[in-house]
């Protein structure tokens, strides 16, 4: 194997992505729930793999991402992290296991490393969390902050809908996003606030920032993979990119194999024993 080859296939760590911010290098992130999507994902180059609790919409039918439990992440994390050669996996704890307590907030991210093998956890809130933040990083475990549209906080919020726009709810994501930082977490994701104060929040922080309906100017940016890939043919918020038509794909697919089956032409001679 070159040189090349073997730095292609180096693992990407939290100081690896630190450095890609260090030199300006975008970085690609997107979610994943299962092992044949993971390992296509990983294989591809994407750099951070998200098992997102947004598996409770995706993949469960759930409304919001309120009902997943710890141990329906572990299942999703550990199928995904099977499949990673290269991209840092990173888990959300699900709502309600870190939020009472940061002795809770410990266990869960405890629990997420020892059995599906990620590299990391993802919490949603700022002052809310510091706590948890905290001493989960005292156990080693590197933490990602989630500010902005936090899903976990649906009911409070009301509605999807863009988030600090007003200044007082700006003002306070950015002491969040800075204390997240002085605990010590590795990195940020931004949900759904104006680019401006995304681009006033990348650029004050040293830490790499990921946004998601946050605009071109933070240090990556994720999706959910179901919602590029047109798998999920509902969800059409003006931040989503479409990279393929599956539904439309699948769609096909599956209905020729109906016709086959009912036409008695699969399978074939050539398909039997
Ligand atoms: O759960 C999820 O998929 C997420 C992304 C939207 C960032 O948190």
């Amino acid at each position: 194997m070159s040189v090349h080859k073997k730095q292609e296939l180096k693992k990407i760590t939290t100081h690896q992505l630190q450095e890609m911010k260090n030199r300006g290098e975008k970085i690609a992130m997107l979610t994943a729930y299962d092992y044949s999507m993971a390992k296509i994902i990983d294989g591809a180059g994407i750099d951070i793999i998200l098992v997102g609790d947004s598996a409770s919409n995706v993949m469960a039918g759930n409304e919001t991402t309120l009902p997943i439990t710890l141990d329906q992440m572990i299942y999703h994390a550990s199928s995904v992290v099977k499949a990673v050669k290269r991209a840092l996996v990173v888990v959300d704890i699900p709502f309600g296991y870190y939020q009472g307590s940061s002795g809770e907030g410990l266990r869960s991210s405890i629990r997420i490393m020892k059995e599906s093998g990620a590299h990391a956890v993802k919490v949603e809130g700022g002052s809310e969390v510091k706590d948890s933040v905290l001493r989960i990083l005292s156990a080693g475990v590197p933490v990602m902050g989630h500010l902005g549209l936090t899903p976990q906080s649906i009911y409070k919020f009301g509605t999807y809908s863009v988030r600090a726009k007003e200044e007082a709810e700006a003002n306070k994501l950015i002491e969040d996003a800075h204390l997240l930082q002085e605990c010590g977490c590795f990195g940020l994701v931004l949900e759904k606030i104006p680019a401006e104060l995304a681009r006033k929040v990348a650029s004050s922080l040293s830490i790499p920032v990921i946004g998601i309906g946050a605009g071109p100017d933070v240090d990556g940016q994720v999706l959910v993979m179901q919602d590029m890939l047109g798998i999920n043919q509902e969800f059409k918020p003006r931040f989503l990119r479409r990279y393929a038509d599956l539904n439309a794909v699948i769609t096909g697919a599956v209905g020729k194999y109906v016709e086959d089956v009912k036409a008695k032409s699969f399978p074939n001679e050539d398909e039997k024993y």
